[in-house]
This record gives structure tokens, sequence and C-alpha cells, in this order.
């Protein structure tokens, strides 16, 4: 039987939306499904390769044949990022991460105050998963893809993004399109690769490109992964 152009090849996905306490009830998240993602490790394990999928709380089952980590906050991810990537030969950042947790989540539940019509919640920044993944030293670097949902200017801030977290390719796509991006089944992207060597800052002729019309997500990903 044929084994698939990936095979012998280790895949880490991130998937999904992560989770920011605020107190033992309440959280700060969005509304990634993790379709993309959980698409993209179905797609991976098809083409042969050994996948593991990093995953914040979503309504989707493992995929059959791929290595699924379940976590809920940006710090959990981060760490378990930290600890497949050095083994892997690809890493795909499709979680949708919070920038911003709590910076302390209340130990118990956070009461409404009589009197008080305004709470402040202060929030501090989360690890950057992905250009955490990018910096590795060379030798434990795997390939770096990331995603870029955007609502407006969708490729300048996805040259952006390739550039400031020294990532090899990003996938943008516009999340602001009826039907497409976070939730739907179909998603439409245009692919941004870096063909010249990562030290050099990207301009826009050092670049490929490459579009892919709207179509169900699990043969995106495919397009994506070949
Ligand atoms: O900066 P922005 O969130 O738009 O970048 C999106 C890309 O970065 C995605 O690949 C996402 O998975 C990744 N990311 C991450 N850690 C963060 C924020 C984003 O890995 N804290």
């Amino acid at each position: 039987t044929d084994k698939g152009p990936a095979s012998g090849l280790t895949i880490t996905i991130t998937a999904g939306p992560t989770r920011e306490p605020l107190d033992p009830v309440r959280y700060l998240s969005n509304h990634s499904s993790g379709k993309m993602g959980y698409a993209l490790a179905e797609a991976a394990a098809a083409l042969g390769a050994r996948v593991k999928l990093i995953s914040g709380p979503v309504a989707l089952a493992c995929p059959t044949g791929v290595e699924c980590l379940e976590v809920e906050t940006a710090r959990e991810m981060h760490a378990a990022a930290q600890q497949l990537a050095p083994e892997s030969d690809l890493f795909i950042g499709c979680a949708a991460v919070a920038d911003y947790r709590a910076e302390t989540a209340a130990e118990h539940k956070i009461k409404k105050v009589e009197g008080e019509d305004a709470l402040t919640l202060r929030l501090v920044k989360n690890p950057d998963i992905i250009a955490a993944v990018a910096a590795l030293p060379e030798a434990s670097r795997p390939l770096v893809v990331g995603f870029a949902a955007e609502t407006r200017d969708v490729e300048r801030y996805a040259r952006d993004k390739l550039a400031r977290k020294g990532l090899d390719m990003v996938v943008a796509n516009d999340v602001s399109c009826e039907g497409l991006g976070f939730g739907a089944d179909d998603n439409a992207a245009v692919l941004l690769w870096r063909a010249g060597p990562r030290q050099s800052s990207p301009k826009g002729d050092d670049l490929g490109r490459d579009a892919f019309p709207p179509q169900p997500k699990a043969r995106l990903a495919e397009a994506i992964l070949r």
C-alpha cells in the first residue's frame, strides 16, 4: 500500500480558541470553532504524517489517527507547543490564541458591587506561541506556518506577520466574508511564503503567492499541506 507523501514527517498543529479564566465560572475567549485546524490534522494524517493536534476547547472529536492534546489557556498551549515543536518537521499555528488574559483570575466568583456601574479588568499579554516556535534554534526548528485571519487589508497584515513572527508561510483569510472563516465549513485563502532566505525581511518581490478560492475546509486543508 502507498504510505502517502507525508509519511515519515511529524506535524504539530494548534487549533481552536484558548480560554482565559476571569474567575471560577467565567472566561475570555473567541468564536474559533477549530474546524480549519482539525481539517488540517485529518488531511495531514491522510497524507501519511504523524500528527499531533494541540487543541483548545472545541465541539469536535479527535480525528482518527491523530494524537490530540487538550488545553484551555494560551499558556498551556504554549507549553505543549514548546514541548512538541522541536520534534516536529512542520508546525502549523491555526489556533485563535487569546492575545490577552486577566492579570489574575479571581479565586472566587466576581460579585456585582452595589452602586458601581463599571468594573475594570486588567489584562496582560499572552505569549506568542508561533513566534516562540519560529525562534527556536535552527537545529530544533520545524518549518513554521501561521494563519492570518483579518477583516481588512488581509495581505498586508499577512506579509507583516510573516516578517514579524519569523514564519515560513502564512495562510491569509478574510473572516469578514459571509459563509467563510470562523465557524463556517468553507474557507478561501491566500498563501504567502518566503521565497528568499529567512534572514532577509520579505518585501513584495521575494514572496511566493498562491490564491485558493472558497471551498470546503477539508479540501483547502489538503491543498495547503501539499
Ligand atoms: O497575531 P495574530 O494573532 O493575528 O497571528 C495569528 C497567527 O499567530 C496564527 O497562526 C496564530 O495561531 C498565531 N498566534 C500564536 N500565539 C498567539 C497569537 C497568535 O501562536 N499568542
